[in-house]
């Protein structure tokens, strides 16, 4: 492929800042002393240790710092290098712009005719659910009974538990996505062995035991904590283990990059007593200055909200409940630095069953300013809200009510690791809700950019998490983890991107065509940890 962006980039002078100087092809610019190298030297090796100099990474550099939708700021918040360097020293980004204004750098890794993105952010995905992907039929109450929680159970084991995490985490990093918030088991040596995987590969994850203390009949009581009281110590424990855990032998910066994340599966498998439990912990490491993260699903489902409504009708007496998320709300579960997953049907904007309890429940719909007020962080989860006919999320108006929104894969209702292929489903989910349940009128209708997506997928995902000031995009002092993406990865991709007319063009191919074939490399702190054409499945050695 030629260089990334020949042509165009864009029309008018309103695009995004984009730095027009045309990509070089061949060896020309290199600092004087200065080493190209491939970027890769096999797993282990080529880490760029503690006492190396900055090392600069030439390619098509784009990052973001805020939502490119933002009808004020949205084009200050682009930044594109068509001849770009990225400078990272220690671990941490020290330069993110055109190549002739880099800082001097030691060494130069070669990524020319790529796009060097922030690593992805998946704001939502199970590891206790990589053997159940793919699983058919049903919706989400019969699916989960039939297929997850068998599966999840086979986590009780901790070489099973420890050998499908390091998959896990390695099909991860071969999709190019770096951050992830997890969902475990409810076993403690699965989220244990997570957490001991993504330490070795030095990951910034947020990564949770899953708490469950009422099955309603549909989860084996085997696969419950014992009671709530349980759930919490272990939690608790977990935290105190994992959160922040500084330094190890690969760390060699001292960096504490693991966040313990409260994780109640969902409000129909916890008692009231087991979410206030969750809530208590969750205020209680704020109060101490350690914070902790907390997520779930919410309103992803009609029959799921239903079965919540009835459930907690009575549940906080006087107190009539208002929607779905008033639960956990008046659990104290909703803050900053906690991620609900789907929200599709906030408030129920629904047509609801008749109640069996006598409340009338549609009080005024608040949902989306209470996440707001409240700091907390949404993941749309498009392929899984497709895979198990949940519904279409509302991008727009979530985004527009000022609901930070990342994108989550939902592995394993959603159908792919890669969070290119998911833009591609975000896409056509915006397309659909334009027209379900009703259709609506021309000037109501959206579209997601190319622009907006890439931002979902890196920076957007890191907003929703409360981590942006530290992965999710380029500026000075952020951790160092990126990906190198090949638009020429697919015959397919290839032709579409050299025919596109505009930087845009190429991009949108890229978000509705490509997927983890496009991963060449991926850094973590700056180190190269998958390069593609090495087979995502290292063997693990405990
Ligand atoms: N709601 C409760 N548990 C789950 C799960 O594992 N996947 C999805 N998609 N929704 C859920
Ligand atoms: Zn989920």
């Amino acid at each position: 492929m030629g260089g990334f962006l020949p042509g165009g980039a864009f029309a008018s002078g309103e695009g995004p800042r984009v730095d027009r100087r045309r990509l070089l092809l061949g060896g020309a610019g290199l600092a004087a002393g200065a080493t190209v190298t491939a970027g890769w030297t096999g797993p282990g090796g080529g880490h760029e240790a503690a006492g190396d100099g900055p090392v600069c990474h030439r390619g098509t550099v784009l990052h973001f710092t805020g939502d490119p939708g933002d009808r004020e700021h949205g084009n200050a918040h682009t930044h594109l290098f068509e001849d770009g360097a990225l400078v990272v020293h220690r671990g941490h980004v020290v330069y993110a712009g055109p190549w002739e204004s880099r800082p001097p750098a030691a060494r130069v890794a070669d990524h020319r005719g790529h796009l060097i993105l922030p690593g992805f952010i998946d704001t939502h995905i199970h590891s206790g659910q990589i053997d159940a992907v793919a699983s058919p039929g049903g919706q989400l109450l019969p699916w989960l009974k039939k297929y997850i929680y068998p599966a999840e159970m086979r986590f009780e084991d901790r070489d099973y538990a420890a050998q499908a995490s390091w998959d896990f985490l390695n099909i991860l990093l071969s999709a190019g996505t770096t951050t992830a918030a997890v969902h475990t088991t409810t076993y403690p040596q699965s989220t244990e062995a997570f957490f001991d995987q993504a330490l070795r590969l030095n990951l910034r994850m947020v990564a949770g035991k899953v708490l469950m203390d009422s099955g309603g009949g549909t989860v084996p009581d085997a696969y419950l904590d014992r009671d709530w009281r349980h759930g919490q110590e272990l939690t608790r424990d977990l935290i105190e283990r994992y959160n922040g855990r500084r330094g190890s032998a690969s760390d060699p910066y001292g960096s504490s990059r693991l966040c313990y994340c409260i994780t109640p599966r969902f409000a129909p498998t916890s008692t009231l007593r087991a979410l206030k439990a969750a809530g208590e912990l969750y205020r209680e490491f704020a109060g101490k200055g350690e914070p902790v993260w907390a997520q779930s699903h919410l309103a992803e489902n009609r029959d799921e909200i239903d079965l919540v409504m009835d459930l907690f009708c009575d549940a906080f007496p006087g107190r009539r409940l208002r929607s779905y998320l008033d639960v956990y709300d008046r659990c104290g579960l909703v803050g900053p630095r906690t991620i609900w997953a789907h929200c599709v049907w906030p408030d129920h904007e629904y047509h609801p069953r008749p109640r069996k309890c006598r409340h009338r429940h549609r009080g005024p719909a608040r949902d989306r300013q209470v996440l707001r007020a409240r700091g907390a962080g949404v993941s749309f989860c498009p392929t899984s809200n497709l895979f198990l006919g949940s519904g279409f999320f509302r991008l727009h108006r979530t985004r527009d009510a000022g609901v930070p929104v990342g994108l989550g894969t939902d592995i394993g209702a959603g159908t792919s690791y890669s969070l290119l292929h998911t833009l591609g489903d975000a896409y056509k989910a915006v397309q659909l809700g334009n027209g379900f349940p009703d259709r609506l009128p021309e000037p109501r209708r959206h579209t997601l950019t190319a622009l907006r997506g890439l931002y979902l997928a890196t920076r957007g995902g890191a907003e929703a998490l409360r981590l942006q000031d530290r992965v999710g995009s380029f500026q000075p002092g952020m951790e160092a983890d990126f990906v190198v993406l090949d638009l020429g990865a697919t015959p397919a991709l290839r032709r579409r991107v050299e025919a596109a007319q505009s930087v845009h063009d190429r991009l949108f191919a890229l978000t509705i065509l490509g997927d983890e074939r496009c991963t060449v490399a991926t850094y973590v702190l700056g180190h190269p940890v998958y390069q593609r054409g090495h087979s995502p499945y290292t063997p693990f050695r405990a």
